[in-house]
């Protein structure tokens, strides 16, 4: 088809619904249905509360939810309804069998692409949206040229494979879809493959400038989505490595990444020191990458991203070890409060937080928890901090960890406050809710900033103790310095 009037989006999770509801917000003569095989997820995105939580999303999709957009779980119809079909499957990380701990499972993925060629009555644009290793499309191409069948009139149905990576990142996801830095679309050098690529661009160009599409080959496209991930992900490691640096020097890690940022060639974005960077993608996708460079026999290349992912686990490792030698070596039965369990602000989502790490970390030091995020359930993060297949570790987790309905709930007779996430509501507290939470808390009362997202000179001021992430050494009482 030379025009798209009906997409198909398998996967409605963090990727597909958002970036499906986008398109059909600004292409209203185009039918989106975005089709998964979970009717929870589904029944949820028909509802009030969507099943993702994303600045402006409720907006787009009550505008659009019933005219040109539909949520569903009869996959087979919107295939066959469908010129063209995004497949946005989850790809996580394989834990078992052949590259477990690193290669990405890519059965959702075949799972979508058999079905396509099994139920297919008319000729297919496939997009792969999903994140997936090199060459991936070829495989997919495989499964559909061996499946394919004839239209009734005895025409053969074709499949054209076209990869177009997602770059939205979560929080910021709407923002992200409407005025994109770039979209990637990867085709096969063929007429086919480029009229396919024409389509998809077409749809683009509905709000998307043409000169922020770029076209490439299919395997550019695909490694260039695994090599964006690991260029962000290696900045915020860099500066993590730099920041316990600053702090057994005294230097300042937000100032050291100023003055570093203010180069044009290295520029300011994405050089916040942290406890440690987490989200469904980074860590996934590096490892991925490793996987993918030991296959092609690279093993100096594999072990030089991999270290991206080593200083992560060591950030989050020497924060909760900076918390527990700060409380005089010991934080058994004492309570810890926790404020934010989100792997970053304005989003609901949970994976791979670097909260999770810390708050096992704490468990095993038998500390109680008390954890306070706007966003994030209770359920969830319970969920996240049971230990799966070990026996009664649910009940164990109840007698350790409380959820608050407010950072200054979380805070009474807490021994430390331990900001995880940069909520704007940890950023905004005033000096009085401060000095509220720690007449609260029990004394010395400790604070540590793991995002460098409040004023430590207001704490301070109010009686804390305060260490932050990248920043000199954490007494600075001059009696002790
Ligand atoms: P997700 O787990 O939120 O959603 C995936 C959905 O696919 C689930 O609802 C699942 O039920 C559904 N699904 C799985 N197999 C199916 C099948 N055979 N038929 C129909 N539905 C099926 O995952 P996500 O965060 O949306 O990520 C999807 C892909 O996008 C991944 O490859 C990821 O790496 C990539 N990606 C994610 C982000 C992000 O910020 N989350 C950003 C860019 C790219
Ligand atoms: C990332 C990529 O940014 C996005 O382009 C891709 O499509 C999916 O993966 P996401 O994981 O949603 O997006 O969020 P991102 O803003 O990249 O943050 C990832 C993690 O890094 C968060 O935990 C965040 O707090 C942390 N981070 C980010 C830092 O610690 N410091 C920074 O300077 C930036």
């Amino acid at each position: 088809p030379t025009q798209v009037r009906a997409i198909c989006c398998i996967g409605a999770g963090y990727v597909g619904g958002p970036t499906c509801s986008v398109i059909a917000l600004k292409c209203p003569h185009i039918k989106v249905t975005i089709v998964d095989v979970n009717p929870v997820r589904i029944a949820a995105w028909n509802s009030d509360v969507l099943p993702v939580f994303e600045p402006g999303l409720d907006e787009v999709v009550h505008e659009c939810r019933g005219r040109n957009l539909f949520f569903s779980t009869d996959i087979d119809a919107a295939i066959q309804e469908a010129d063209l079909i995004f497949v946005s499957v989850n790809t996580p990380t394989k834990t078992s069998g052949v590259g477990k701990g690193f290669a990405a499972d890519l059965h959702y993925v075949e799972a979508s692409t058999r079905r396509i060629a099994s139920v297919a009555t008319s000729s297919k644009i496939i997009v792969e949206k999903s994140t997936v290793p090199c060459r991936t499309a070829a495989s997919m191409r495989t499964i559909l040229e061996s499946n394919s069948s004839y239209t009734a009139d005895g025409t053969l149905i074709s499949f054209q494979i076209l990869s177009n990576p997602e770059f939205l990142a979560e929080g910021t996801a709407i923002r992200d879809l409407l005025a994109p830095d770039r979209v990637l679309i990867g085709s096969l050098d063929t007429s086919q493959g480029k009229a396919a690529a024409k389509a998809l661009s077409e749809v683009y160009q509905n709000w998307v400038n043409p000169s922020k599409i770029y076209e490439t080959g299919l395997w550019s496209s695909e490694l260039s989505k695994l090599a964006a991930n690991a260029l962000l992900a290696q900045r915020i490691s860099s500066i993590n490595s730099l920041s316990a640096i600053c702090e057994a020097t005294g230097a300042d890690v937000d100032e050291v990444a100023h003055a570093c940022g203010l180069d044009a060639r290295i520029g300011p974005k994405f050089l916040k020191a942290s406890v440690g960077f987490g989200g469904s993608c980074f860590q996934k996708d590096i490892l991925n990458l490793v996987y993918l460079s030991e296959s092609l026999g690279l093993s100096e290349v594999a072990d030089y991203w991999h270290q991206v992912i080593k200083m992560n686990e060591y950030s989050k490792e020497r924060f909760a070890r900076k918390v527990v030698s700060t409380l005089f070596n010991t934080i058994t039965m004492k309570k810890i409060a926790v404020l934010g369990f989100a792997f970053k602000k304005d989003t609901g989502d949970t994976r791979e937080s670097a909260a999770i790490t810390l708050c096992k970390y704490f468990r095993q030091e038998r500390a109680l928890i008390s954890i306070y995020d706007p966003k994030v359930t209770t359920n969830q993060i319970m969920l996240d901090l049971t230990e799966p297949g070990v026996v009664d570790d649910a009940e164990q987790v109840k007698k350790q960890v409380t959820i608050a309905k407010s950072m200054k709930e979380a805070c009474v007779d807490a021994e430390a406050v331990i900001i995880c996430t940069e909520w704007d509501e940890f950023r905004d507290a005033s000096p009085q809710d401060w000095a509220e939470i720690y007449a609260s808390m029990k004394k010395p009362a400790f604070a540590f900033d793991g995002r460098g997202v409040v004023d430590a000179k207001i704490l301070r001021a109010v009686g804390f103790k305060v260490h932050t992430v990248g920043k000199g050494p954490l007494i600075v009482d001059p009696i002790w310095a």
